[in-house]
């Protein structure tokens, strides 16, 4: 069995349960991304998650079916597993604050294969790399967003108070719920196999 791995870091003004909040929001994964089709989450679970997908493949007019594990390893690391019919991947999402609201986000991306197999890593290496451009690209603005509406005290699903002197920066407390809060109804819950457990 071979094994590429290529390491991807980006850094943003953010504190890390954000990050995370925004790794976990699977309702975002439709409208926000240009590769996620139609997520159906099978399961949901505090620290777990499953959903398959028709995932558009980066840059070529393919799209394959994926089965998507993740899981929130400990506090700093999250991590997932995704089968295809052409491989499986396990990346790695290490999130950490090295300043006060400046954090590291650091992916793992790992690819086995037998020796056939293998001989697409070069290929994959390039396009895990422009992957993960994309994907923080079109995710940066959420984490932003989300990191401005703590700092004036916004709650999920009560939004921020409507009097200013109760606008109490919560972005040092704000603790990330696995799963994340999802609104009543959505297309992603329609499976009948879907179970969850807060
Ligand atoms: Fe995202």
């Amino acid at each position: 069995m071979k094994v590429l791995k290529v390491i991807c870091e980006n850094f943003v003004d953010a504190k890390p349960e954000v990050i995370k909040w925004n790794s976990w929001d699977g309702e975002h994964l439709r409208t926000v991304h240009g590769a996620y089709v139609a997520p159906i989450f099978l399961m949901r679970r505090s620290g777990d998650g499953l959903f398959v997908d028709r995932f558009k493949i980066p840059f070529l007019p393919l799209r394959v079916k994926t089965l998507v594990f993740t899981t929130q390893w400990d506090n700093e690391n999250q991590i997932s597993f995704t089968l295809t019919p052409f491989f499986i991947a396990k990346n790695t999402i290490n999130v950490t604050e090295i300043r006060a609201g400046h954090t590291r986000v650091r992916v793992t991306y790992e690819f086995s294969g037998n020796w056939f197999q293998s001989l697409l890593f070069p290929i994959y290496k390039i396009m895990i790399k422009k992957w993960n451009k994309v994907v923080w690209e079109e995710d940066l603005p959420l984490k932003l967003r989300r990191q401005k509406a703590l700092e004036y005290g916004f709650v999920d699903y009560a939004g921020i108070p409507a009097d200013s002197v109760d606008r109490k920066d919560r972005s040092a407390v704000y603790k990330c719920e696995i799963p994340v809060p999802k609104t009543a109804g959505i297309q992603e819950i329609q499976h009948p196999f879907f179970t969850e457990r807060d």
